[in-house]
């Protein structure tokens, strides 16, 4: 994650106000710090991922950034069988940055998952140019596209694209 995007996920997070965020993707904590840096002082970062040892270095990341324990709640598994379980309308963001084959998944999770006025966000939507690339192109980058049409003709939702690392895309749940 290029620090540019870091520092817009910090800044989104803080715009919210935010008290819970769900992070799909835990990876080695590295959004999560950003997110975490943004968000109230009292906030809860909960964050999924299928791979225990991922999510083990980065709840030794947050510990060595100086994050209290009780500020990240870690939950092992894919997205799509853990999103189910957390409550509707409980969260002020949703992070996604996990399986780039379910991108409508989450969004459709993420909009059960917002209060209104959250925002849902989405790392990596440029796919390093290949999603404005006319050549032939793997699936996640047709899901990608398929997720930009989707946010830009929800009547739910208010989007932008910000040119930042490689692309975030933001959306406000009105
Ligand atoms: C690009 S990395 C995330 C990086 C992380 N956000 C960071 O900044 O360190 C993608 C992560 O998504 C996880 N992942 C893959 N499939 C997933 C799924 N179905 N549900 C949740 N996470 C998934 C991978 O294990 C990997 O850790």
């Amino acid at each position: 994650m290029s620090p540019s995007t870091g520092a817009a996920l910090r800044m989104l997070a803080a715009t919210v106000d935010a008290k819970a965020v769900a992070e799909i993707g835990t990876g080695t904590g590295v959004s999560g710090i950003h997110l975490l840096h943004g968000m109230r002082p009292d906030g809860v970062l909960t964050t999924v991922d299928p791979e225990p040892e991922h999510q083990q270095f980065a709840r030794q990341a947050f510990r060595a950034c100086g994050f209290a324990s009780n500020r990240a709640r870690f939950i092992p598994g894919r997205a799509l069988d853990v999103l189910p379980r957390l409550a509707d309308s409980g969260y002020d963001l949703v992070f996604c940055d996990g399986d780039r084959l379910e991108l409508l998944e989450y969004l459709a999770e993420s909009l059960r998952l917002l209060r209104p006025g959250g925002l849902v966000v989405f790392e990596g939507v440029f796919a390093n140019g290949r999603t404005v690339d006319s050549g032939p192109q793997p699936t996640e980058v047709i899901r990608i596209r398929e997720l930009l049409r989707a946010v830009r003709e929800s009547q739910e939702l208010v989007t932008s694209l910000l040119p930042v690392g490689d692309g975030l895309l933001c959306s406000v749940r009105r």
